[in-house]
């Protein structure tokens, strides 16, 4: 299995911090940002990891990480996103030859977890994997994908739907995701949304039409940090657990 961390953008949400470098290199306690989601990979047994870097700052990401070993990364590579306001999706398709027909691990650069997904990594084989977290507050949910479950099977997720107005279960869907090669051919078949973005919700949405859509609910801490609330909070919680 092999890791790809999703660190473009132009973290638009946190001007002025983002003014001068990458959102994913800003501090969280101890560590920039990115040093997380590499530990939740590596952790999992995953050491070949590629990150899709864009916007003026990329070339920040070499200085700060050089070639992972210090992280423990066995194999890094670093692909480039020529449209750094293209999403999510659009990033991943970045990570094609990189995944060379294999399955792939995926998380966004600003998600911290202390999760642990070895189980997962271990036992996947096809379609996709989605984790999910619990958020209870109806306001706070609204910020993410949230999930749509079957009213008679509640295992089964029929939609996902992206930052609804009226979110229809407690379950968002994080920014950690597994995926086989067809990730690929369905990112190029999405269109971009509303926002201008592909988006990968869109591309989950046609794993459920497939019917090859499994979630797991994502045990312990998780947080974006992409808003100045959530980049405080998620600092606050690593401080306070001495960081990684
Ligand atoms: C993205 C995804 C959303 C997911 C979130 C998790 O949102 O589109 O489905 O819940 O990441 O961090 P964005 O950060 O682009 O608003």
């Amino acid at each position: 299995m092999k890791g790809i961390i999703l660190a473009g953008g132009l973290g638009t949400r946190l001007y002025p911090l983002t003014y001068a470098t990458n959102k994913h290199l800003l501090p969280v306690y101890n560590s920039p940002m990115i040093f997380y989601p590499i530990r939740t990979l590596v952790s999992a047994g995953i050491r070949e990891i590629l990150i899709v870097i864009s916007g003026p700052y990329a070339g920040h990401f070499i200085r700060v990480l050089k070639n992972g070993k210090e992280l423990g990364v066995k194999h890094l590579e670093y692909a480039y996103q020529e449209k750094p306001d293209g999403g999510i999706a659009d990033a991943l398709s970045q990570a094609e030859d990189f995944a060379d027909k294999g399955p792939i691990t995926v998380i966004l650069g600003d998600n911290t977890t202390d999760a642990d997904i070895a189980p997962e990594v271990s036992k996947f084989k096809q379609g996709a994997t989605i984790f999910l977290k619990r958020i209870k507050n109806k306001e706070q949910i609204r910020r993410f994908g949230v999930a749509v479950f079957d009213a008679k099977n509640p295992e089964i997720i029929t939609d996902i739907e992206e930052k609804p107005k009226t979110a229809k279960s407690e379950f968002a869907a994080t920014g950690l995701y597994i995926y086989d090669s067809k990730v690929f051919a369905y990112v190029r078949s999405c269109r971009p949304s509303d926002r201008g973005e592909i988006e990968i919700t869109d591309v989950n949405n046609l794993y459920i039409k497939n019917k090859t859509l499994k979630w797991v609910e994502l045990k312990g801490f998780w947080s974006d940090a992409g808003t100045f609330e959530t980049l405080y909070l998620t600092n606050v919680y690593w401080a306070n657990k001495g960081g990684i």
